[in-house]
């Protein structure tokens, strides 16, 4: 048997509830693994919430994204072995908030010596996307992105990216995450009431690329700061990027690969703030869902 954080119905956390459950054999294109950390996402409690939509089979299996090391290999699989140090997105049907999953070969890549469980955890789905943003549009050295979202689990990490390529970055973030978006070296703008002309002012020409985390509002501010709207960049809020015309970030099948690469050689943390324990998963999905985490959460089984 194995444990598996889960919600029973649709709705509230009040459905969540750590079970016991058989263990699995992986089925073709899939890796059954032991897990070492996974990482917890807004999409966690959105899935709970119906927000996706109300199907799958209940109780449904927490978390999208974990590491850990491989226990048995699917058939067809190959690149991987029982042992392999992995990370990847866990495959249908199965979660991440276990002491046991399965994941997709396909969306898996091995573990590097130099990423920590915990931080490797958070790449399948947030530091990946963080990549894809960032490389949808082309923006060459000295050009201008302003992060919205900036202190949170992706756009930490979009920020550094950005970094990495000498791109002026502006983070818009609350105030409490000032030092958390400076640390970086980038341009800290205070969110919420007047945010539009704090831009402005610090960006006088508008900016290149605006990547957006927090959607709503905070998206309908920031966007005319962009040369064109097209510049717009959300991974938040479709129906809001839709009325300010703004594109959805377009998800790529080599972003994890490449994420992985940039955090083993060092030039990007995925910054795990807090770990919670298996039995606490409750816990960090309520830190993500009141929408205003610092970098990542993971939950440790
Ligand atoms: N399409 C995809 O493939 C994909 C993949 C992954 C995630 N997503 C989505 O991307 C979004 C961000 O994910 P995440 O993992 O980065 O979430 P997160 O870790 O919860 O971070 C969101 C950040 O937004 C900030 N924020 C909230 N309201 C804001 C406002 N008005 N102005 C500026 N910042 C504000 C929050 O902090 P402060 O307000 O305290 O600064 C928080 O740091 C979520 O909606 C998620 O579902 C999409």
């Amino acid at each position: 048997m194995t444990k598996v954080y889960t919600f029973n119905d649709f709705g509230g956390p009040e459905r969540q509830e750590l079970i016991d459950a058989e263990i699995v054999d992986p089925g073709p294109g899939e890796l059954a693994i032991e897990v070492r950390a996974a990482g917890v996402n807004p999409v966690d409690w959105k899935i709970r919430q119906g927000l996706l939509g109300k199907h799958g089979p209940l109780p449904m299996p927490m978390g999208r994204e974990a590491s850990g090391v491989v226990t048995a290999v699917g058939q067809g699989v190959t690149g991987f072995a029982v042992g392999d140090e992995v990370l990847g997105l866990v495959a249908p049907g199965h979660g991440a908030f276990a002491e046991r999953t399965v994941l997709a070969a396909d969306q898996t890549v091995a573990k590097p010596q130099e990423i920590s469980f915990d931080d490797a955890a958070t790449l399948p789905v947030a530091g990946a996307t963080a990549y894809d943003l960032t490389h949808q549009v082309e923006l060459k050295e000295g050009q201008t992105m302003v992060v919205v979202g900036a202190g949170g689990g992706i756009g930490r990490m979009a920020a550094q990216i950005g970094k990495v390529h000498k791109f002026d970055v502006v983070g818009v973030a609350s105030a409490g995450k000032r030092e958390l978006v400076e640390s970086l070296g980038v341009k800290f703008v205070e969110s919420g009431d007047g945010v539009a002309e704090r831009l402005r002012q610090l960006l006088p020409d508008g900016a290149d690329l605006v990547v957006d985390l927090a959607g709503g509002e905070a998206l309908r501010a920031a966007a005319p700061i962009a040369k064109e709207p097209a510049l717009v960049i959300t991974a938040a809020d479709v129906d809001t990027a839709r009325e300010v015309g703004a594109r959805v970030v377009e998800r790529t099948s080599e972003g994890l690969a490449k994420i992985t690469g940039v955090v083993q050689y060092g030039v990007v943390d995925p910054t795990v703030t807090a770990r919670y324990p298996l039995a606490e998963a409750g816990a960090a999905i309520a830190e993500v869902e009141g929408g205003h985490a610092a970098g990542k959460v993971v939950v440790i089984p």
